[in-house]
């Protein structure tokens, strides 16, 4: 099919059936549109909706952003996942601000050089934005272009980006480029959805490589087994507050506030130990999987209350927590649902 073709297919479809209500999409700023996107990645519309409404509600524009504490930020984007995404969001603001007076960019070599900013998420800001002609190759995306083409992978066992981002940018047309990018986003999640395709309804179907190929399903579904670590978090309780330690020098959830964190049992018992508290009454009340994109946490959760607020710990970053007046921190989404039920 000629490359017109296709796009033209797809902004006809968007007008019928696309979604042009998400929060995000009633003030299309750049700045609305860039949290948006950051807080897409990874993450589905129907999760991501009351966060950024609350985030936007909160930080109306960059300025504001800009010089709000990244604890702040953090508490607003808990229970999220992939922290990393709000560090970088809240450093490119800083930088927006003081380089280019708190104007996004509007040059996508000066945007892609901005932290957390690639070039899906740059071609995203512009063109729904701005309905410039970039763009966007996003996992929606990709499966589309890799069912429709019937893409198959290499010898290393990958798909060709490069080949991806070529069609893509053929595609892409150069006028309605909104429209297109945002159609091809919504047919990615709503019709050719990666279990259960809707193919008899789908505007590309009488030329779509998919159903006259079926090996592509086995390309598309074999999925990474996730390698699983075991950890041991302690919750120790005096009165209505609860200690917990800002992970600052951690890969897994940096910046965030949580329960002392051990990686075994012995090494638990030597901190309470340090700390003069008596493990008799230490009991085990929890075992959480939590999922991760790389790996599975197997969480072992210890509780034990103390009648004293004095704790020795090497990390320096603590605080009390008050689970009557809870502070204003980042906190992870598993420790979060424990605090709840505390
Ligand atoms: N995923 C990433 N960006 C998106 C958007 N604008 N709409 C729907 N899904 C998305």
């Amino acid at each position: 099919m000629e490359y017109w073709k296709f796009s033209q297919l797809i902004i006809n479809w968007y007008h019928q059936h696309g979604r042009n209500n998400l929060p995000w999409q009633i003030k299309k700023t750049p700045y609305n549109i860039w949290v948006s996107e950051i807080m897409l990645q990874q993450t589905q519309v129907k999760t991501v909706i009351p966060y950024f409404k609350r985030f936007i509600s909160k930080l109306h524009n960059i300025h504001i952003l800009a010089s709000t504490s990244l604890d702040e930020i953090l508490h607003l984007w808990s229970g999220l996942g992939y922290y990393k995404r709000a560090i970088n969001l809240h450093k490119t603001s800083k930088i927006i601000v003081k380089q280019y007076n708190g104007k996004i960019p509007d040059n996508i070599i000066e945007l892609i050089k901005l932290p957390g900013i690639g070039r899906t998420t740059a071609g995203a800001i512009l063109s729904l934005s701005k309905d410039f002609s970039f763009p966007i190759l996003d996992g929606n995306v990709k499966r589309i272009l890799i069912r429709f083409y019937n893409i198959l992978k290499n010898s290393r066992n990958k798909i060709d980006t490069n080949k991806l981002w070529y069609l893509i940018n053929m595609i892409t047309p150069l006028h309605h480029a909104s429209k297109f990018n945002q159609g091809m986003m919504d047919l990615g999640s709503l019709i050719c959805r990666y279990k259960t395709p809707k193919c008899k309804i789908c505007p590309l179907y009488i030329n779509c490589q998919y159903i006259k190929n079926m090996s592509q399903k086995n390309i598309i579904n074999n999925k990474k087994i996730k390698k699983e670590k075991q950890y041991f978090y302690i919750i120790v309780q005096y009165k209505y507050f609860i200690f917990l330690e800002c992970r600052k020098n951690k890969k897994i959830w940096k910046n965030l506030f949580c329960f002392p964190e051990f990686k075994n049992e012995e090494n638990m018992n030597n901190w309470l130990l340090i700390n003069n508290i008596d493990s008799i009454n230490n009991q085990k009340i929890n075992l959480i999987y939590h999922k991760l994109s790389h790996l599975i946490l197997k969480m072992h959760i210890f509780k034990i209350s103390i009648q004293n607020n004095k704790i020795f710990s090497k990390n320096k970053n603590y605080i009390w927590y008050n689970l009557n007046n809870p502070q204003r921190i980042g906190i992870s989404k598993p420790i979060k649902t424990i605090l709840l039920t505390l």
